[in-house]
């Protein structure tokens, strides 16, 4: 896909991954429209980046159809789709005092990473297929985040990891059922990146966090992302696949 002449919804995109993704987009002569929450700079990002903000809660399920739709109608079509929207909590599968991990807890998490990508994605699929096919019959380009905890989740990790884990199962599975349709769907699964997620990490942590990769031995930097979301969108053989843009990082157990 050429970024010139598209457009693309980047969403969490007032900070981080996403938004770096979103300004190397729109550098590079793409329309964009940013959404997060209202409470987020996404307005300042936005008009910063030459697009508009559209205020948004992925667990909203009903809303984002809304809130997707109202940015395509104005966008005029959608090309790419970016999700980094997503968090965690530490809990153990049984708790130090023995007690089990909140089942709410579980589920809120499920639900803010795995069930809410998949309902962007599936907006995000109806609103592409409605274009019309390039010269090599793609349609657009939907791009999700995992983690590599989804791979090796640390201590207390488990719920963060079944939702990572579902995103990057769901990939192939996604890019198969819209292969007829020419769009591609793929996911990142980065170790620890520098964003407005880890800011309270202090340096020392984000050492000893990072100590095992094999080079670079640091955080990730969100223009690294970018770089990756791009050249996903822009090669058509990138589809449904989980890259890991890790430094070659492995987590240990804890
Ligand atoms: N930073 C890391 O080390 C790291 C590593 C692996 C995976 N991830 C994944 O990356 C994503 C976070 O991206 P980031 O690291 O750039 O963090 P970030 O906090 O800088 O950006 C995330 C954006 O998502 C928005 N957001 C959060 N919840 C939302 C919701 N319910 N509705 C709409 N918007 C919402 C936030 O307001 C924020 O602007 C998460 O999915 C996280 O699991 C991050």
């Amino acid at each position: 896909m050429e970024i010139q002449g598209s457009s693309a919804i980047f969403v969490g995109g007032a900070s981080g991954m996403c938004r770096a993704a979103a300004a190397e987009f729109a550098g590079k002569g793409g329309q964009l429209a940013i959404l997060d929450l209202e409470k987020s700079n996404g307005a300042e990002v936005a008009e910063e980046l030459g697009g508009k903000f559209y205020p948004c809660n992925v667990m909203d399920y009903d809303g984002m159809v809304e809130v997707m739709g109202a940015a395509v109608e104005d966008l005029g079509a959608l090309h790419f789709m970016v999700n980094t929207a997503g968090g965690a909590v530490g809990q153990r599968t049984l708790k130090r005092d023995g007690t089990r991990h909140s089942l709410d807890d579980f589920r809120r998490i499920v639900d803010l990473n795995l069930i809410a990508s998949f309902n962007i994605n599936c907006i995000a699929a109806e609103h592409m297929a409605k274009n019309e096919p390039n010269k090599d019959g793609e349609r657009g380009v939907m791009l999700n985040t995992a983690s590599i905890a989804a791979f090796e989740g640390q201590i207390g990790q488990v719920a963060y990891t079944a939702a990572k884990g579902g995103i990057a199962a769901m990939t192939l599975t996604m890019a198969r059922d819209l292969g007829t349709l020419g769009i591609r769907c793929m996911t990142i699964a980065p170790s620890l990146f520098d964003t407005g997620l880890t800011a309270g990490i202090p340096d020392e942590g984000a050492l000893q966090l990072t100590k095992d990769a094999a080079f670079p031995r640091r955080m990730g930097q969100p223009h690294e992302y970018a770089t990756m979301a791009i050249a996903i969108f822009e090669c058509p053989m990138m589809n449904g696949s989980t890259l890991r843009v890790d430094g070659g990082q492995r987590f240990a157990p804890r």
